[in-house]
């Protein structure tokens, strides 16, 4: 039976089959199918550049042995959601804390970084408050907005404020908006200025997600926190999963916006606390953040020797300080090609293509790490050197001409 090909909705099971094994083909040719790779636990860490624990602290033996004493304490799962009894004063004592750490009133835990943005949007958006987000922002967002189905929605060109004004004027008078953007993109490692959006929210509301900040950026590593004008934006999301090395988000905001999220926010309402343990390890990461600087420090030394290596390749990096550094092949093939071939070498350094990227941006994201020495960095670069020499279509397609 032949599926209609304009709306692509199937009417029985073998037309749902028809349909997934038409897509699956699809994204196999054109060099987008994803995989699921597994990682071994004996895998080397100094060669990974796509992981986002940044600052090395899932390995951190003081993280580890939180995580056990918790586990010794508690149990290894928190039993319920949040309002029944899954929160736990490790919970709060952490959610205290990081509070304090961030300078907001309240700290409301979720167990990611995708449900806390979705979680925050969809109680803001029934509201009736109009998002105006980056188009780069990350898929939570875009899910929370409930992209492309929501009537009320704008969008503006990456961190171009001017767009941002542009959209803004065309928004109905009677329409309060929520601006939404990222401290750091994940895709790009390249930043938000905060002052320009603060200046931008006038009346309305901002909201960031600082997923790939909070911990690394900023003088004492509290991301967007650390901007002096912090106190103008009115929510933070952020994860616990990248630079704290553990899994877990927070919401950082006022106590009105936090009871009311407690009231609606269906992704905490209505699904298991993340364990107690988890909360202890979180602690113990933010414990070291806050005492050793030096671990931002180490970061930076990294991301520069990368740059510095790039620069010397003339490899076409985008325009990032961050420990996100994306280098932009353009084709898909291409940028598998590379991923490849590192990884024949030992490196892992993912190929990210669309729809996570906007089409003909493909790049390998590699990201920089205390898990990695120095001299690693210059093996990768050496590894570099070597596939390039012996291929010129990848050469063209990396190097600024
Ligand atoms: C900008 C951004 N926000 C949110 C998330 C989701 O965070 P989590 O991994 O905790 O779900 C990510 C993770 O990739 C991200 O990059």
């Amino acid at each position: 039976m032949q599926v209609d090909k304009n709306t692509e909705m199937p009417q029985n099971a073998q037309q749902v089959r028809e349909v997934l094994a038409s897509r699956l083909h699809m994204q196999s040719e054109k060099q987008l199918r994803r995989t699921l790779t597994a990682q071994t636990s004996v895998q080397d860490r100094n060669y990974n550049f796509s992981s986002n624990d940044y600052l090395g602290l899932s390995q951190h033996p003081e993280v580890i042995a939180a995580f056990q004493k918790g586990i010794s304490d508690w149990g290894t799962g928190a039993g319920a959601s949040p309002l029944v009894t899954g929160y736990t004063t490790a919970h709060q004592t952490l959610a205290e804390e990081l509070a304090e750490w961030f300078g907001v009133e309240r700290v409301l835990l979720f167990n990611s970084g995708f449900s806390a943005n979705q979680g925050v949007l969809q109680v803001l958006c029934k509201l009736g408050l109009t998002p105006i987000i980056d188009k780069l922002c990350h898929a939570s967002i875009y899910d929370g907005v409930n992209y492309p189905s929501s009537q009320r929605l704008a969008r503006f060109q990456h961190n171009n404020y001017a767009d941002l004004a542009a959209k803004q004027s065309k928004l109905p008078a009677n329409t309060c908006p929520l601006i939404v953007s990222e401290g750091v993109f994940s895709m790009d490692g390249d930043s938000a200025d905060v002052s320009a959006l603060v200046a931008a929210k006038n009346t309305g509301m901002l909201m960031l997600d600082d997923a790939h900040g909070i911990g690394v950026t900023g003088a004492r590593g509290r991301g967007v926190f650390d901007h002096p004008q912090a106190p103008e934006i009115d929510i933070v999301t952020g994860t616990f999963g990248k630079a704290f090395g553990v899994a877990g988000a927070f919401v950082a905001t006022d106590h009105q916006i936090a009871d009311s999220l407690v009231q609606s926010a269906r992704h905490l309402i209505y699904s298991t606390a993340f364990a107690p343990a988890q909360a202890d390890a979180i602690r113990a990461a933010l414990n070291t953040i806050k005492r050793d600087q030096s671990l931002q420090s180490a970061l930076t030394e990294r991301i520069q020797l990368f740059k510095r290596n790039a620069a010397a390749l003339k490899l076409r990096l985008g325009a990032s300080d961050t420990a996100i550094q994306p280098l932009l092949v353009g084709s898909n093939t291409l940028a598998l090609r590379l991923s490849q071939a590192l990884a024949d070498s030992g490196f892992q350094c993912i190929a990210i293509r669309p729809p996570t990227v906007p089409k003909g941006t493909a790049r390998i994201r590699f990201t920089l790490s205390l898990n990695q020495s120095l001299s690693a960095i210059n093996q990768l670069f050496a590894t570099i050197a070597d596939i390039l020499d012996n291929d010129q279509e990848l050469t063209d397609a990396c190097r600024i001409r």
